[in-house]
């Protein structure tokens, strides 16, 4: 008998985020089709992808917007490198892009995946600081829980010790300062408290140590990758303006919350106060949606003071960054069709009046004596399952159970959640919000609260 998909996958693929060896117990899907918000697999079952595959599909698979743009892109021109040359899509993109910034941030550098962004993030900072006579800063700051990537780069702006710890020695050392994660908040305190917290953190870390910091990076509003941790706007203004009077350029990554995901199409909108006066990141990293999960792209947006700090005769000045992919025309390409979709169809006034009704159908998670934190901002709901109740395996178990249930589901640790494409309506949220909780009932059954082990740790 000849070997399914999944057989063969299992003798020639190595997954990404995966303990193989767990891999016989949990086969990966082989999906062979995409439709729309669903996936169907090599024998016509269907999934709701409820993460949007790792947070980049914006509008559901096999899009015919994206697929027509692609189309014509691959009869024009489908590749071209980015040294010596430019083209269409990539000056349109970059023009587009700037402009949703109000001209702000004036340029942009491609890169190809989110690490990439962060990489080229990371370097441009301390190259900026070295072309302004300033050698001595070289640090950075994240938050703690935070994730940038997995990169050498990346991963040591990453909080995330299952990720990082086999390769500390590879990794430079970066400064941590408290999270503004707003579950943190005690009796009384508000999330604005919370995130006031964290500031005189990073207030005290700016004043013994600017200097030497060039950078600060930060994911807006929502660490997403650690577990959907929300928290208070007014974290990034206070931010902003510690960088501003200590001389530390701000990194927004907004590579899982850009796009419309937090409501605003940049997450950093929701920093400024109405009646003011909109404030802006230094570089601003984006990937994931931006090609609507065609392809992989990403770009990092910087202000014009950055740009200009590198332009010189001597070429070592430049930022000679590079790999083959950056800015790919057919990326690019999907990326226009993207923005194309956002300018023509009011994608997120049309988010605004889908999301209540998902909202509403989970909302008696609330009251549900097993959980905790049940969240929602812009097109993410999330919750976690109290430690008790999740018992040992909670995230594949769920996993599993969600297959059942025709739901591409992977928690992280304990926190469940949705980031489905833009393509909710009515029947599709009760369903949704049916099938999760269901699937919850099935797993937390199978729970025994007394016979407590930890559940794993969180893997995205
Ligand atoms: C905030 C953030 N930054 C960077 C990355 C890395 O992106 P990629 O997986 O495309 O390298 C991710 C991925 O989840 C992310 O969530």
């Amino acid at each position: 008998m000849s070997q399914t998909l999944t057989q063969r996958s299992l003798q020639a693929v190595w997954n990404p985020c995966t303990q193989m060896q767990r891999a016989a117990h949990v086969p990966p899907l082989a999906m062979v089709r995409g439709e729309g918000p669903w996936l169907f697999d090599e024998t016509g079952r269907r999934y709701f992808d409820t993460s949007s595959s790792w947070w980049v599909n914006l509008f559901g698979h096999a899009d015919a917007g994206i697929n027509a743009a692609l189309k014509d892109q691959l009869d024009r021109l489908p590749h071209v490198m980015l040294a010596g040359c430019t083209h269409p899509p990539a000056i349109e993109l970059a023009e587009r892009l700037s402009g949703l910034t109000g001209q702000v941030l004036g340029h942009c550098f491609f890169g190809s995946d989110g690490a990439s962004a962060v990489e080229i993030a990371l370097k441009m900072s301390v190259h900026y600081w070295r072309n302004s006579g300033r050698m001595d800063k070289s640090e950075f700051v994240c938050l703690r829980q935070s994730y940038h990537g997995e990169t050498l780069g990346a991963l040591a702006v990453t909080d995330v010790a299952l990720f990082r710890d086999a390769y500390d020695p590879l990794l430079m050392r970066a400064h941590q300062v408290m999270s503004p994660d707003a579950r943190q908040t005690q009796p009384g305190e508000t999330s604005a408290d919370v995130a006031r917290r964290a500031v005189a953190d990073l207030r005290a870390l700016f004043e013994a140590r600017a200097n030497h910091i060039a950078a600060l990076i930060l994911e807006p509003l929502v660490q997403a990758a650690t577990g959907m941790a929300f928290y208070d706007p007014i974290y990034l203004r206070e931010a902003r303006a510690l960088c501003d009077a200590y001389a530390v350029l701000l990194i927004a990554d907004e590579i899982a919350v850009g796009y419309g995901r937090t409501g605003t199409f940049f997450a950093f909108e929701q920093a400024t106060l109405a009646e003011q006066s909109p404030i802006w990141p230094d570089l601003l990293c984006l990937s994931k949606g931006i090609s609507g999960g065609y392809l992989p792209l990403s770009v990092v947006l910087c202000r014009d003071a950055i740009y200009t700090a590198f332009l010189d005769d001597d070429v070592a000045r430049g930022f000679l960054h590079s790999h083959s992919y950056s800015g790919n025309a057919l990326a690019c390409r999907a990326a226009l069709a993207v923005l194309d979709r956002f300018r023509d169809h009011a994608v997120l006034q049309s988010n605004q009046q889908q999301a209540p009704t998902l909202t509403e159908a989970l909302a008696p998670l609330r009251d549900d004596p097993r959980l905790a934190h049940v969240r929602h901002i812009g097109m993410i709901w999330a919750f976690d399952v109290h430690e008790t109740f999740a018992g040992s395996r909670f995230a594949e178990r769920f996993h599993l159970a969600g297959r059942a249930r025709e739901l591409l589901i992977r928690p992280i640790g304990r926190t469940v959640y949705l980031m489905p494409p833009y393509v909710l309506n009515a029947s599709l949220s009760s369903w949704l919000a049916a099938q999760v909780h269901a699937t919850l009932d099935d797993v937390l059954q199978q729970a025994n609260p007394g016979a407590h082990r930890p559940s794993e740790p969180a893997i995205a």
